[in-house]
């Protein structure tokens, strides 16, 4: 199972309070290990987390620093975490806008991580779907047609990610937003999708909970017709 959460609210939750939007990264900060440590005893094979998409650069260079020095912190503080319950990190998206310091904490976490088995933590940095679409495009054009059979492989090089595309069965957005914003565009092409009002620092276990007892409501058809127990059900 794979679930990708776009981690929006941040700014609002430190508003609502009076505090600067990047109090609210902080404490956004200290939600994402209550809901990686969730996932993880759930069984989620993939969690793959919008930490920072390539429209942020667009926010004004001390929130934009701010977020940096947080997922700095958070790789320096977390691998070992992370080794200790099998997780691998591996950080999908851009790498040649990053500064060469953060680039080296990249690499040190998912080497640290890289033989652990259990589940697999992709964070988005510098991300944008449909820059990594073109890109993928761009790359399997340069090789000729036969590399069109190997599109997801061509896409996972692009965004540095160690698994090939892979699909998302659940996606959750918090902050009330209904959209996407430039995320797994490919990937979450049946994804069950899942919003919630709840500002992403409050997002914690219980509301994980919530949307994977939602995502278990769902009929998932992928085109074919409904499976006999649920289609009598819904006359029952
Ligand atoms: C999500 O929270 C964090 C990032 C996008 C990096 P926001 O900062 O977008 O918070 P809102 O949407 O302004 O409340
Ligand atoms: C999406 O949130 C990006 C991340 C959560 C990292 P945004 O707040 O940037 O998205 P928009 O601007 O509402 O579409
Ligand atoms: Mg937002």
């Amino acid at each position: 199972m794979h679930i990708a959460i776009i981690m929006d609210g941040n700014g609002r939750w430190a508003a609502r309070r009076g505090f600067p939007r990047t109090a609210g990264h902080r404490q956004g900060a200290e939600a994402v290990n209550a809901v990686v440590e969730a996932a993880a005893r759930k069984g989620v094979d993939i969690l793959s987390l919008y930490a920072f998409s390539a429209a942020n650069w667009n926010r004004p260079p001390d929130e934009v620093g701010a977020l940096f020095t947080l997922l700095r912190r958070y790789l320096l503080n977390q691998t070992q975490r992370c080794l200790e319950q099998s997780i691998r990190i591996n950080v999908i998206g851009r790498r040649d806008r990053l500064d060469s310091k953060l680039r080296q904490v990249i690499q040190h976490s998912e080497c640290t991580t890289a033989h652990c088995t259990g589940m697999l933590l992709r964070i988005a940095v510098d991300y944008s779907s449909q820059y990594s679409l073109i890109e993928a495009a761009r790359s399997i054009q340069l090789q000729g047609n036969a590399a069109l059979d190997n599109f997801t492989a061509h896409l996972a090089a692009v965004d540095h990610s160690t698994a090939p595309a892979p699909s998302v069965d659940l996606l959750i957005r918090t902050g009330g937003e209904k959209r996407l914003s430039d995320f797994l565009l490919f990937e979450c092409a049946y994804a069950e999708l899942y919003f919630t009002e709840c500002y992403w620092p409050d997002f914690d276990a219980h509301a994980f909970d919530a949307a994977l007892q939602e995502f278990a409501r769902r009929d998932r058809r992928f085109g074919q017709v409904a499976s006999p127990a649920l289609a009598g059900a819904s006359h029952g």
